[in-house]
């Protein structure tokens, strides 16, 4: 394994430069951005991981009358002894779950925010390989691994008339391009949500994308008011209240019974404004909202529950505790010396004193024990903390754990 990497991908920018000047504005190739990031696995490997059903694999093939075609996996090894030897593609999701220097590979990416991220996924390609021009709703930084691939780009729009008909992939029929690149390992392409691309192999070709994904607006109000109204039921029951109903002592004869008055669509107005909009209680819930993510329901339990004792005894010999994949973190500064960590979708209200550990276990990924300790100091509570996110398999010992 090969840590040695430096701390940013974006050599001489500044992360303020490239969120002003690239982000999801414009593309940018870094040369060299990761060179020492040697892949830690083989492209054998990769095939190998694509036989297990728990892994999310594609293979994308471009046959040679010009049809494209789509399977996923898992897949037997037969499947890989039939291919041909040039137009595939095999990509492989949640590299960063399955191989654990790929979660490392996103701390290069920490000047964006953790909650924005999706996972990594890597592509194997012999020549010619590629899944077609497309774009996708995500933003994606892809770092070449090994091998050579040519990236083309365009600015052209993104309608739906430009799709290859009945496909499974969102492949555009009359992409021209307008800029390109021949990614080489170590190099980093950006991409921009939305823009058009298109890679293809020039050779046996491994690449990583690091993907940020922001969430759907209409999901994310929906959710909202959603969660609002759910709360509020919940507060009404314990309350033993009728539930409301837009009555109206008010109401004013209209000249015909078919009319909605402009008096009743004002109520109706007024009464759909009055869901909260503070931003504080929107940000508490979005904390919750975009630390949820379905891949906690696969998450790895630990072995075995532990008590404080046992926790930190097995931090002692063990002498590190590693993030897991499966669960997001994030925190939110409160008042009143609060601070609500996120942790998979549940909200931990925490005395800011922790503040120095809730940083650390939101931001990185490995936490050696004298970390750990410094920045819990005396304050007890910060290990029950570790204890609860343990036992939730939101934290795990590398060596012991599943
Ligand atoms: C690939 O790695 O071949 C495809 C990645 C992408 O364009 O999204
Ligand atoms: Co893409």
């Amino acid at each position: 394994m090969n840590t040695s990497v430096r701390r940013y991908p974006l050599g001489t920018l500044s992360a303020e430069e490239f969120l002003h000047r690239y982000w999801q504005k414009a593309p940018l190739c870094i040369r060299g951005a990761l060179a020492s990031f040697t892949p830690p696995f083989t492209p054998e490997e990769l095939a190998g991981l694509a036989l297990e059903s728990e892994v999310e694999s594609r293979l994308v093939q471009e046959h040679p009358s010009g049809q494209w075609q789509v399977s996923h996996g898992p897949f037997s090894e037969e499947d890989f002894t039939t291919l041909p030897e040039s137009h595939w593609t095999l990509l492989v999701q949640e590299m960063n779950r399955h191989v654990p220097e790929m979660a490392l590979l996103l701390q290069q990416f920490s000047f964006l925010p953790g909650w924005l991220l999706d996972d990594v996924m890597v592509s194997f390609a012999p020549i010619d390989g590629s899944v077609g021009p497309h774009a996708d709703n995500y933003d994606v930084f892809i770092i070449q691994g090994s091998g050579r691939r040519r990236w083309q780009i365009s600015h052209q729009s993104a309608s739906a008339a430009d799709l290859l008909p009945n496909l499974p992939l969102r492949i555009h029929a009359h992409f021209v391009s307008e800029e390109e690149w021949i990614l080489e390992a170590g190099d980093l392409l950006y991409i921009p949500a939305g823009m058009v691309h298109h890679g293809v192999a020039l050779e046996d070709s491994l690449s990583y994308s690091v993907g940020f994904r922001p969430p759907a607006i209409h999901q994310l109000i929906a959710s909202y008011v959603d969660d609002y109204i759910t709360e509020a039921r919940t507060r009404l029951e314990a309350s033993q209240e009728e539930e409301p109903f837009l009555y109206q002592p008010n109401l004013r004869a209209a000249s015909h019974s078919g009319e909605i008055t402009l008096q009743t669509q004002q109520q109706v107005a007024a009464t759909v404004a009055s869901i909260p909009l503070d931003t504080k209680a929107i940000g508490r819930w979005f904390g919750r909202y975009i630390t949820e993510t379905t891949a906690e329901t696969a998450a790895p339990y630990p072995a075995e529950e532990l008590t404080l004792r046992q926790l930190r005894e097995r931090l002692s010999t063990q002498g590190e505790l590693w993030r897991s994949e499966y669960f997001r973190f994030s925190y939110i500064r409160g008042e009143d010396q609060q601070t609500y960590l996120y942790v998979g979708g549940e909200e931990y209200p925490l005395p800011s004193r922790l503040q120095p550990l809730i940083e650390m276990i939101a931001s990185d990924r490995r936490f050696s024990l004298q970390n750990l300790a410094t920045a819990i100091g005396s304050f007890g509570e910060g290990w029950e903390l570790l204890l609860t996110l343990y036992n939730r398999g939101a934290l795990f010992f590398p060596d012991v754990d599943p």
